[in-house]
This record gives C-alpha cells, structure tokens and sequence, in this order.
C-alpha cells in the first residue's frame, strides 16, 4: 500500500508499483449476471443433454430428413382430392402466373426453352401430349412425376404444391401461342 491517488474512490483497496496503480474495483453487475447466466446455461445444458439424454444434433437431424421425405412422398404421388375444377381455381389464384414465369425461367428453360418451344424437351404450347392430352391434371402429373427414362426430371419433390400449381398455370396460358422456331409435334393431338 502506498498513499491514496485514487480521487477519493477506494481508499483503502488499492497498490503502486513503479507508479503503476492497482485498482480493486467490483465487477460491474451486468458482467457478473451474464457470467453467473453462463454457469446456469451450462449446468442445464449438462442436465438436458448428459443426464437426461436429450437428443442431439444428428437426432435432430434424423427427425427433420423423415419429415421431409414424407413430404417429398406425399408430393410425388399424385393428390387424390385434385380434380380438373380444383386445379382450375388453383390456377387462377392472383400472382400464380407471375410465380410460375419465374419458376419456368428458373427451372424449365434449359429444356423447354424461353417460349415453351420445346429443345431438349417437348414443344409444351401446341396440342400434341406425349403424356396424358393436355388437361391441368395431365399437366401437373407430368411435371409432379416426371418421366424417369425420357429426361424430364420429377418435380413433385423440389417445388410446393403451390409452385407446382404456378408453373403448370405458366403452361397452360402458353397454349396456342405459337412460338417462332417451335419444335415438331410429337405424341398425340388432343382430341
Ligand atoms: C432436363 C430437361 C428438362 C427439364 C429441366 C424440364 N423438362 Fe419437361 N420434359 C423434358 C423431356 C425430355 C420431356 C419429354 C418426356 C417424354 O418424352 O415423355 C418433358 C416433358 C414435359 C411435359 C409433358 C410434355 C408432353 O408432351 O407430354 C411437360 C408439361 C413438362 N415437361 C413441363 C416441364 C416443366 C414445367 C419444367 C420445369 C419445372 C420442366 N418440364 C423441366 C425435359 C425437361
């Protein structure tokens, strides 16, 4: 101890060495409190995980996959309350066509091409079907479930219902739109 240049504060809880002045001031609150919360966060945490077997992350992880192939199932195989009228006033719901323009843009271009006038893929504006002979549940089967050994991917486990609806909305209002460059028929003309 040596004499008191702590403005007042302290005066007894302070040390010089070499002019350099330790002080003994108390935590402020806040950092004790977050410190203290620490201790409670881990003792807990200990409990719920250590003691009482609470699930960790790759359990966690185990429960979210079968949730989602589930749903991808649940998507893939085709709803059974969709009916041609269902799917009529699903498709035109406000801001469907604008989803499902974005959509096609984004997935169904590079096969389809930017008119729908078929490349890799089909022409998907003129009346002749490979699949099915056009209706909206034609459509949206085709799209939801693919076809494995032709090239068209499945889509039923990639988009939502809803997206599904969009694009297959998208398709419908192309029909007849004759596209410059449209590729041959091929399938049958719907009747
Ligand atoms: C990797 C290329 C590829 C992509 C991407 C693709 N398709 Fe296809 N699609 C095909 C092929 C190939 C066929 C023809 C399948 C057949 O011969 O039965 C097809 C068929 C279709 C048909 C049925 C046409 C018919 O005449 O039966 C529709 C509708 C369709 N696609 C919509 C879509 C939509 C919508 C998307 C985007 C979400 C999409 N496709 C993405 C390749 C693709």
């Amino acid at each position: 101890m040596s004499e008191n240049k702590d403005n007042g504060k302290n005066t007894e809880n302070f040390h010089e060495y070499d002019g350099i002045i330790e002080h003994d001031n108390p935590l402020p609150t806040w950092w004790l409190w977050s410190f203290f919360l620490t201790i409670i966060f881990a003792f807990i945490y200990f409990l719920h995980y250590e003691i009482a077997n609470g699930p960790t992350l790759t359990d966690e992880l185990k429960v979210s996959m079968q949730e989602i192939e589930k749903q991808q199932a649940v998507n893939v195989t085709s709803s059974p309350t969709e009916t041609e009228d269902s799917l009529k006033e699903a498709f035109n719901k406000d801001g469907m066509l604008n989803a499902g323009k974005a959509l096609f843009e984004s997935k169904c271009v590079a096969c389809h091409g930017p008119l729908l006038q078929g490349s890799i893929g089909p022409n998907l504006t003129d009346k002749f079907w490979i699949n099915g002979a056009g209706t909206r549940m034609d459509i949206v089967k085709v799209i939801r479930t693919g076809v494995a050994d032709k090239g068209m991917p499945p889509w039923g486990s990639v988009l939502k219902t809803e997206e599904l609806y969009a694009v297959a909305a998208y398709v419908v209002t192309k029909q007849g739109s004759n596209p410059p460059g449209a590729k041959a028929p091929q399938g049958q003309e719907a009747p």
